[in-house]
């Protein structure tokens, strides 16, 4: 049986938090062993807010050796950054052609993200751009956290509308979202997801922060004016954000946190909370440093062109169908 491919991407802004990892990375990293997998340093999206380009620059090499270095496998999977393929471009545009700007308006990260940074094209755009990505490769499964929900149901829509119009050409993609840790919050404000943007650097741990960045941050993380550690999303977002961290990064059950940290006051809490990031961490972060920046570079280049081999020969289907070959 023919394997199923995974798609997915994140964006290189150089904050690649805790989130991040568990909600989407670890997913990645896992679904290697089993599927054929394609995972993309999203540049183009990353660019639709203002950057400093030679920051820039750097924080997209970065972000490739932070993901390497988290346990993508450029030998195993197909790892690349979105812009050297531009074959994702030209079928965003074909797919624009099909979307609503009705459905674009409803977009909430469009609404978020166009508060605060002022609205673009491309900020209005990108859930089309994710969709191409996406369907670019005929992704069967996308791993992803909770915020890439409503993207994704975009992706089936336009993946629906286009065969319906054109003919079958595309498989219709499914989220695979983890059970715990899809939706990690901010430290800060536990009724918020953790995010890249936040202003507040104390809102996140990111995974290439050293050990006392880390458990400052967590000595300072909001927890609420009881002692208990419960696990309880309702009545105690911060802790039982910390609960999940924890669990998700030592392996040890919810319950078992509860019983042994239940009673002993959140300064020990916390303090076990920090353990077990900087270890879970530990192995990321020593990765990174010994990795060599031209050997990546040229790694990412070499993904590249092999991305864009296999994307021209899916693309060469697209166009035929739309009317635009020969
Ligand atoms: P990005 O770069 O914001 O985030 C990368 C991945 O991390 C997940 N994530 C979280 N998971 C749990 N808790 C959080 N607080 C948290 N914050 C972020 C995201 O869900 C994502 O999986 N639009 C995408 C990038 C993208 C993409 C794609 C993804 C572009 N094209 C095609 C999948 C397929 C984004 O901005 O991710």
């Amino acid at each position: 049986m023919e394997r199923k491919t995974v798609f997915s991407g994140l964006q290189p802004t150089g904050n690649i938090h805790i989130g991040n990892y568990l909600g989407a990375l670890r997913n990645w990293v896992k679904l290697q062993d089993e599927y054929d997998c394609i995972y993309c340093v999203v540049d183009l999206h990353a660019i639709t807010v203002p950057l400093d380009p030679t920051q820039f620059n750097r924080d997209r090499l970065d972000a490739a050796k932070a993901l390497i270095a988290a346990g993508v496998d450029p030998e195993r999977s197909l790892f690349y950054y979105q812009s050297q393929v531009p074959q994702h471009t030209e079928l965003a545009w074909i797919l624009g052609t099909i979307t609503g700007t009705g459905q674009l308006n409803r977009m909430t990260q469009f609404k978020d993200k166009s508060d605060r940074a002022g609205s673009n094209l491309g900020l209005y755009s990108y859930p089309v751009l994710m969709a191409a990505d996406i369907l670019l490769y005929r992704a069967d499964a996308v791993p992803v956290g909770e915020d890439q929900k409503q993207h994704l149901e975009l992706t089936r829509d336009l993946a629906e509308r286009f065969n319906h119009r054109f003919g079958d050409e595309f498989p219709m993609p499914e989220p695979i979202i983890p059970e715990k840790g899809a939706r990690v919050m901010s430290l800060q404000d536990p009724t918020a997801k953790m995010s890249k943007s936040d202003p507040d650097e104390n809102s996140r741990i990111l995974i290439l922060d050293d050990p006392d960045t880390i458990r400052k941050r967590l000595k300072r993380a909001v927890t609420d004016s009881e002692t208990e550690v419960r696990y309880d999303w309702a009545a105690k977002p911060g802790v039982t954000n910390l609960i999940e961290i924890m669990s998700l990064l030592t392996g040890e059950s919810v319950q078992s946190i509860e019983t042994e940290y239940g009673t002993g006051g959140y300064g020990t809490f916390k303090d076990a909370v920090a353990d077990a990031v900087v270890a879970g961490l530990a192995p990321i972060r020593s990765a990174f440093r010994e990795m060599d920046d031209a050997e990546v570079a040229r790694l990412m280049q070499r993904g590249a062109l092999d991305a864009r081999t296999r994307a021209e020969g899916f693309q060469q289907a697209v166009r035929k169908r739309v009317g635009l070959a020969g």
